[in-house]
């Protein structure tokens, strides 16, 4: 009989091979349709996106505002559902789920190994609830474990995430914190249940500089000790750097080039990375930086050319990048994959 002191860790089953396998992923918006009408346009927030994160990897997804980062993550812990393709998450054994086919409760046992970091704390709690009920509640929903169990978890976690002393930030409120402390509270919150997929959604960007780094320390030491599979959403290069494996550049709802951190960072091969790097050397990540600016400005998705999405704003671009369609992500060496016609 296990007593008060062990009590079991209960967690969804591991994943293992590609944790996550992204493949086709589209998200439209339709805009200006009316009752009974069709949608005449649509956003193309998310367009035909794949990739692969191996078990306890971590990848970063990079680039301007707009450019479709945290429609992208919510569709891989299904808080959106797809307009198309696949999001496929590999647990332990083999088994394989397919999130567009969760029925209501295969979408709630999912919540327990698959949870989303917001960038304001204030999404996901609730501004009347102390801290240790927020904290408490992803159990008692999940059910897990019985009230002493529970209470128990939320102490562990609570020093994990140095909300500390603990007993003094039990019975606080969100507005009795700091933003840095309300961002720990969410990110207790998100990792209470030990989930194996971590979404994280620019966690510091809303954050005074002064506790930036503490909480991207934090998430990095919760990754380990978690041992999750970790897909971090920034548009700072310098925070992919320090926080991730890999990076993914995305461009209008297109990923344009994928590869190891260093080596893209070292040798960007797409025109946009390339612009991106040179826009922004990538120093400290302590450094706070405007959100990345190059010549043009993003054009809102709606209903692109089927060209090359950078085009308008490329300075390498020839006739081809007008003329076909945007290029598909291709193979290059040292697990690099580009979609460009002219590199
Ligand atoms: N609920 C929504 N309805 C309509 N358009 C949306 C919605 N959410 C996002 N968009 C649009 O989709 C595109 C991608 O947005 P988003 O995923 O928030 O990008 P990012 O996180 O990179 O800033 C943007 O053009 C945005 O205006
Ligand atoms: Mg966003």
């Amino acid at each position: 009989m296990s007593g008060v002191n062990s009590a079991p860790v209960e967690r969804a089953p591991e994943f293992t091979g590609p944790a996550l396998q992204v493949r086709n992923l589209r998200k439209l918006y339709p805009i200006g349709g009316r009752f009974f009408r069709r949608a005449k346009s649509n956003i193309h927030a998310v367009d035909d996106i794949s990739l692969d994160v191996p078990a306890g990897g971590s990848l970063a997804l990079v680039g301007e505002s707009g450019c479709g980062k945290t429609t992208a993550g919510k569709l891989m812990v299904k808080l959106l559902d797809a307009t198309s393709g696949e999001v496929r998450l590999t647990h332990g054994g083999g088994d394989e789920i397919e999130l567009s086919s969760l029925s209501g409760r295969e979408t709630k046992r999912f919540r327990r190994s698959a949870q989303m970091i917001f960038q304001d704390p204030y999404e996901s709690i609730n501004p009347r609830r102390t801290v240790f009920d927020t904290i408490a509640e992803p159990l008692v929903v999940q059910r897990v474990g019985n009230i002493r169990e529970r209470e128990e978890r939320v102490l562990r976690i609570m020093e994990q995430v140095s909300l500390t002393p603990v007993a003094s930030m039990l019975m606080r409120y969100p507005h009795e914190l700091s933003g840095g402390q309300r961002q720990r509270v969410a990110i207790a919150r998100a990792l209470v249940l030990e989930p194996r997929f971590v979404v994280a959604d620019e966690p510091t960007s809303m954050l005074d500089v002064s506790v930036r780094t503490g909480i991207m320390m934090l998430m990095l030491e919760m990754r380990e000790r978690l041992n999750a599979t970790f897909v971090y959403i920034t548009h700072d290069l310098a925070v992919a750097r320090y926080m991730c494996d890999r990076i993914a550049v995305m461009y209008m709802g297109k990923i344009v080039e994928v590869g190891e951190t260093e080596s893209l960072l070292k040798n960007p091969v797409h025109p946009y990375t390339r612009a991106l790097l040179s826009a922004v050397p990538v120093p400290d990540p302590s450094v706070t930086r405007s959100e990345i600016q190059i010549k043009g400005g993003v054009a809102r998705p709606v209903d692109p050319a089927p060209r090359c999405r950078f085009f308008d704003r490329c300075l390498s671009a020839t006739e081809v990048c007008e003329t076909e369609d945007h290029p598909v992500l291709s193979l290059r060496e040292e697990g690099r994959a580009v979609a460009c016609c002219n590199f």
